[in-house]
């Protein structure tokens, strides 16, 4: 598949990008429908920047702390995607809560990794909350971003059983190994969708 009809991606993080990872190694395809040119943090340290550059991908910091609020540092993350090329983006354990204006000049193209099934157990500590919760089944969600937190249109899930003597970390665990195979194939359903919708 050629470059243009490759949808130009940025991934958000702001942590250890095990998602980002499986996304950049699913982008490597050529036939995959998102080219990823940006992998973006809101902290400089975030150890998946590392990780983005070892691979080569461009990768850039707007600190959320450099900024005095929310506004200005949407503001600058804007440009900072619109300056890459961006059409899509893709949040992977990025830990910002945006405002409506930035989402809304996003909906449609910026999707979000959650871990738990969706509606259940929104924002944080969703495996702590699903084992006191005592649910036999958990699991990630792939949504499109709204303003209201973890509540847009769902675009994939996938299941895991809650077993006897899990802990969060272990749960977590489990969790994640799905999110690194449901992530990649949701991305690219965006993405081909998006491309279509373009293409005349
Ligand atoms: C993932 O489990 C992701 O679903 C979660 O953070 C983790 C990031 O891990 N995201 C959220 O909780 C978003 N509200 P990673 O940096 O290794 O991909």
């Amino acid at each position: 598949m050629s470059d243009e009809v490759r949808v130009p991606t940025a991934i958000l993080i702001s942590g250890r990008g095990s998602n980002m990872a499986a996304l950049l190694a699913a982008a490597q395809d050529p036939g995959y429908p998102a080219r990823i040119v940006l992998v973006l943090s809101n902290r400089p340290g975030a150890a998946g920047l590392a990780r983005a550059r070892e691979t080569g991908i461009p990768t850039a910091v707007v600190d959320h702390a450099a900024h005095p609020d929310r506004e200005s540092f949407d503001a600058a993350l804007d440009a900072r995607l619109r300056a890459a090329g961006v059409e899509l983006v893709a949040l992977a354990g990025f830990m910002r809560i945006l405002t409506e204006g930035f989402v809304r000049a996003w909906e449609g193209r910026m999707i979000n990794i959650h871990p738990s099934l969706l509606p259940a157990f929104r924002g944080t500590r969703t495996h702590e909350r699903a084992l006191a919760a005592g649910v036999a089944e958990h699991g990630c969600t792939v949504h499109h971003v709204v303003p209201e937190l973890d509540a847009g249109p769902t675009i994939a899930q996938a299941r895991v059983p809650v077993l006897q003597g899990d802990t969060p970390e272990i749960l977590a665990e489990r969790v994640l190994a799905q999110e690194h195979a449901l992530y990649p194939r949701a991305l690219a359903d965006v993405a081909r969708t998006l491309r279509d919708a373009t293409r005349h």
